[in-house]
């Protein structure tokens, strides 16, 4: 039984709350291997889409426990580095869409928590950074790789070297996050997504976030192929014959689909 970690499935989609509200829902060695333990749980038959976010109102994660960190050898610093990349790599790579609900502090690992999942949105009172080197290490659960992929090698270098955290508004500038909600809508907002999601040809979903997430570790002409097999894998599945059917059914309903990325 999980101490630190809520799971809670709605239907087709699941919430995984990150709960250790008295250090800011921070991450120690359990609640990583809880957090694995949890992924390694979903049942992907029925999930369709999972929404991420920390218990409480103030704080998302507030990255890794300083703490535990503080006595760790060399060896076992580079050993908790490998549990956590580990970890955030499984989450990165699910089958399914993944989307932060970022609530609050996202520093350190709370933030490089984020970035492996697929999508983020966030509340109002969000604060996003990478302070590590004020605490004298680099960040260590992917912070180095994946801000630099998301917003760029400039605007990431800035926010590691400089430590500064950022607001909402800052992230949501320099498209670390797709959009900002008052806190008390942002569940809602991340829930009604991942439904939407959701209800798209499951086969479909999937094979999209692995190409790509794939293409972008290779090179475009290994990018394109990749594409090229992810899209002749769909043929001949249900999900094809169904969503094809329905646009030569002239079916206007079923045909015609607009979703704002923004309901503001
Ligand atoms: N590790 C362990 N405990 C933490 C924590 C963390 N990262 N962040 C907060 N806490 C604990 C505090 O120690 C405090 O515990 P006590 O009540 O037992 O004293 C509790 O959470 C509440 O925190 P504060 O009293 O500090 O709350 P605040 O509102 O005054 O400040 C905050 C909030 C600005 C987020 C502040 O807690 C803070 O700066 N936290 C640390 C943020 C940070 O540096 N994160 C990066 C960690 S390094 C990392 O993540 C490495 C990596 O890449 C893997």
């Amino acid at each position: 039984m999980a101490e630190f970690i809520v799971y809670e499935q709605k239907d087709k989609i699941a919430v995984l709350t990150i709960s250790r509200e008295k250090a800011l829902n921070a991450l120690n060695s359990q609640v990583l291997d809880e957090l694995d333990a949890a992924l390694d749980a979903i049942d992907f038959d029925t999930v369709r889409a999972l929404v991420l976010t920390g218990a409480g109102e103030k704080s998302f994660v507030a990255g890794a426990d300083i703490g535990e960190m503080s006595t760790l050898t060399k060896a076992e610093g580079e050993a908790f580095g490998k549990k956590g990349n580990d970890v955030f790599r499984k989450l990165e790579t699910l089958p399914i869409p993944t989307i932060a609900a970022v609530n609050g502090f996202a520093l350190g690992g709370g933030c490089e928590i984020s970035m492996s999942c697929d999508i983020r949105i966030c509340s109002d009172n969000a604060i996003f950074g990478q302070p590590e080197v004020g605490l004298g290490i680099t960040p260590g659960f992917g912070g180095t790789q994946r801000l630099a992929r998301l917003v760029g090698p400039g605007m990431a270098k800035q926010m590691i070297y400089s430590a500064r955290n950022i607001k909402a508004d800052e992230a949501l500038r320099i498209g670390l996050v797709n959009a900002v909600y008052p806190q008390e809508e942002l569940m809602a907002a991340a829930e009604k997504l991942a439904s939407t999601i959701a209800q798209n040809a499951p086969i479909a979903v999937r094979a999209c976030k692995k190409a790509i997430n794939e293409g972008l570790e290779a090179d475009m002409d290994e990018a394109i192929v990749i594409e090229e097999k992810l899209f002749g894998s769909c043929f001949e599945t249900e999900d094809q014959k169904a969503g094809m059917a329905n646009f030569l059914e002239k079916d206007k309903e079923k045909k015609l689909k607009v979703v704002p990325f923004q309901n503001k």
